[in-house]
């Protein structure tokens, strides 16, 4: 591969670099001897990299360098944010202060009092709160439907229908939504389609340029920050809708601490590595489970039982680094194999480099009684288990005594 720079390419024509490269080296501005550092700062990083199939820049935008007061943006939000764009593919990108923080702003953005939204269930819980609590103060609807139930999806649909709203993979059982489909259904009722990639292992080029969903949303505390060690969120999608909800964002505020910007850039350094390395533990750790006499199931998109492996395959990279794995045995052994693994912490998070594993019944869905976390799909033996980047083996061999000794 010829250098990242390397000017005899030629040209205007441009050379295309792979996600590594781009992860490593977009959206970062390169100072050349002799240039005033305020000419370096939005000049696309001298590098040209290979924006995805679809992808524009974006950096000339005038919405997009608003920095005269911190509320409107800073110069490391930028960088992130361009880094993001292109690896994501998307004509821009709105960096915020977290996950739930990207879908509050872009709903309150997209949506006004009378309008309707449909969204998938399965979703994050607190996604499923907005819209059904706070939303629905200021006089908007939301219809849950199953996932994967696309002809649901569309009845769903009425003449107020303003969105339509999926995670995938979904949280918690890892469902995959097949984006074309749920994208046409989009289209042809001009309904404009938002999906949460959070739980995917990496940005998702494909979904909008190939598929044509119109925003891609992530909680980048998760796999993009990479480390659990920042809190934040990213809207992408066209130029058009995200400089509306930049907008919107510039009055409510939840903007992105110029700390925690620069962790995420980062730890998009290592993206590609990360998630090589966490989709070989997670596959293999995937297989053991399914394997194991204790386990009645696991759902990992890797797995052929897996209901939606055939979609996985044809639109995922990698099957996401987080296998969730539903467990047999009487509550107090299932919560022996939670505390019996030396080698995982026990928390809620998922795709930062340290494995973690909870029992979502005792801890995100505590307050809940039995039959309303049933309503929401979450059994008591559920146990989640998100793997990071130690070595697969050991990884193995600590969950075999768990197991045995639970
Ligand atoms: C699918 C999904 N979306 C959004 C969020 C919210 O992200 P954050 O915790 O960064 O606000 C989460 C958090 O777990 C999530 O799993």
């Amino acid at each position: 591969m010829p250098p990242v720079d390397d000017p005899s390419q030629g040209g205007t024509e441009q050379p295309e670099y792979g996600f590594g490269t781009a992860a490593v080296h977009a959206g970062e501005p390169r100072q050349k001897a002799g240039q005033r550092p305020h000419d370096a700062d939005h000049a696309d990083g001298d590098l040209h990299l290979r924006r995805h199939p679809g992808a524009r820049a974006t950096t000339s935008r005038a919405a997009s360098t608003r920095e005269e007061y911190g509320r409107y943006g800073n110069p490391t939000q930028r960088i992130a944010e361009q880094k993001l764009a292109a690896l994501e593919g998307a004509e821009d990108c709105l960096l915020v202060a977290s996950g739930m923080a990207a879908v509050t702003t872009t709903l309150f953005a997209m949506l006004s009092r009378g309008a309707h939204v449909v969204v998938t269930d399965d979703s994050y819980r607190r996604t499923r709160q907005f819209l059904n609590q706070t939303l629905h103060r200021y006089g908007i609807e939301c219809s849950t439907v199953r996932a994967g139930d696309y002809d649901a999806i569309a009845q769903a649909i009425r003449p107020n229908t303003r969105i339509l709203i999926s995670e995938s993979p979904t949280n918690p059982y890892n469902r995959i939504l097949d984006l074309e489909r749920f994208a046409e259904i989009g289209r042809r009722h001009r309904v404009k389609t938002i999906v949460d990639a959070t739980l995917r292992d990496a940005l998702q080029p494909a979904a909008r340029s190939r598929y044509g969903i119109d925003l891609v949303l992530h909680s980048a505390t998760k796999f993009l920050g990479g480390h659990n060690d920042l809190m934040a969120g990213a809207v992408l999608g066209s130029a058009d809708i995200v400089d509306g909800i930049r907008s919107l964002l510039g009055v409510t505020g939840a903007v992105v601490d110029p700390f925690a910007a620069y962790l995420l850039i980062r730890g998009l350094k290592t993206l590609a590595l990360r998630i090589e390395r966490q989709n070989a533990n997670a596959q293999a750790i995937a297989e053991f489970l399914e394997a194991h006499p204790k386990i009645r199931r696991v759902h990992y998109a890797g797995l052929a039982s897996h209901p939606e492996h055939a979609i996985a395959v044809k639109q995922m990279r990698g099957f996401g680094a987080s296998s969730r794995s539903r467990w047999t045995a009487i509550s107090t052994r299932r919560a022996g194999v939670v505390d019996g693994c030396r080698i995982p912490r026990i928390a809620p998070s998922l795709g930062g480099v340290e494995s973690l594993i909870e029992q979502p019944a005792l801890m995100s869905f505590y307050e809940l009684t039995t039959e309303e976390r049933l309503q929401v799909g979450i059994k008591d033996n559920l146990i989640r288990y998100s793997v990071g980047i130690e070595d697969g083996a050991d990884l193995i061999a600590d969950l075999a005594q768990a197991l045995a000794r639970s």
